[in-house]
């Protein structure tokens, strides 16, 4: 896989991996030791995605968690793909060099009208591709085009992304949940429940263990290895949680069914949702099948009864 057939993710690759020496001289947008200015990484990483996208010709719509509104590329340099991003996903981890990511859901273009924003407001069922490059202990792309899940590694002395796992299946059921526990006290009951299935379950298993990065990259990309739940619902002071359906939700909730998986706001399915505006949050659990499915019963019951 090339440079370019990567995203760019190389090149965000190797910033994050120089990260830790620009910092000491000043990577929060101050300036280094030579008086040059330096770019925030994600400002960076935003900066590199957007450049490689338009001198790819392949796009005219571009949303990115950066800007506040889609970017229209010119006439001269336009193409039919549709794409939101993420460019450094899972950020307040980047001083404390924990994994970070990059997020992407690519759209053909549905009509033959003038790119607009609109272009962008379209269900995660009609992505042709989706994908993530993750900058753990290695850097890894993951990446589907709707026929499975296959997983690349960035051979840094080469430059090039090597295939190393071809169509990746997930478990049908882990032993993992993830989530933010610290918010249990605004969760709804239904994930009150949920969790307490996990940790005190009545049928004689074993207790579920936690684990929890808080990039979502980093703990979408454990699910889909190991199995189990990532779990980031909506709660009584955000009933959407946190999560971004354009650029969050909807690329992982397309890996994870594509390699067997379920994505789900609890009561649909994430992937159906129609978007309403390029930033939407929505509420997300995502993983193993029965994992998910469990979940998705104790919402159903408890949205019943309201
Ligand atoms: O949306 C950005 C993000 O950093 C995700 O990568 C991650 O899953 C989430 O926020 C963590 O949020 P919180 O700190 O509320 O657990």
């Amino acid at each position: 896989m090339t440079d370019q057939g990567a995203f760019d993710t190389n090149a965000i690759s190797s910033a994050v991996r120089k990260a830790g020496i620009a910092h000491l001289y000043g990577i929060s947008g101050s300036t280094n030791v030579t008086g040059d200015q330096v770019k925030k990484l994600d400002i960076l990483s935003n900066d590199l995605v957007i450049n490689m996208i338009t001198s790819s010709f392949t796009s005219c719509v571009l949303v990115s968690e950066e800007n506040e509104k889609a970017i229209i590329i010119e006439p001269e340099t336009r193409g039919k793909y549709v794409v939101c991003f993420d460019p450094l996903d899972g950020s307040s981890n980047i001083d404390c060099l924990v994994s970070i990511g990059t997020i992407f859901a690519i759209y053909k273009k549905a009509t033959d009208d003038e790119p607009c924003e609109k272009d962008a407001l379209r269900p995660g069922r009609t992505l042709v591709a989706a994908g993530y490059a993750l900058y753990g202990s290695a850097t890894m792309m993951v990446i589907s085009t709707g026929q499975g899940v296959n997983c690349f590694m960035l051979d840094p002395a080469i430059g090039e992304f090597i295939l190393v796992d071809r169509d990746v299946k997930i478990k049908a059921r882990g032993k993992i949940y993830s989530l933010n526990e610290g918010y249990a006290k605004y969760f709804d009951p239904a994930v009150t429940e949920y969790l307490q299935k996990k940790k005190f379950p009545e049928d004689g298993s074993e207790p579920y263990a936690a684990r929890y990065i808080g990039s979502m990259v980093a703990d979408v990309h454990r699910t889909l290895m190991y199995g189990g739940i990532f779990l980031y619902p909506g709660n009584v002071k955000s009933p959407k949680g946190k999560l971004r359906l354009l650029y969050e939700g909807n690329p992982m909730a397309f890996i994870i069914e594509q390699a067997g998986g379920l994505a789900s706001t609890g009561l649909e399915p994430l992937l159906d949702i129609q978007p309403e505006s390029i930033h939407q949050r929505a509420p997300v659990a995502l993983g193993s099948k029965e994992d998910v499915l469990e979940y998705i019963s104790i919402c159903q019951k408890h949205a019943q009864k309201k």
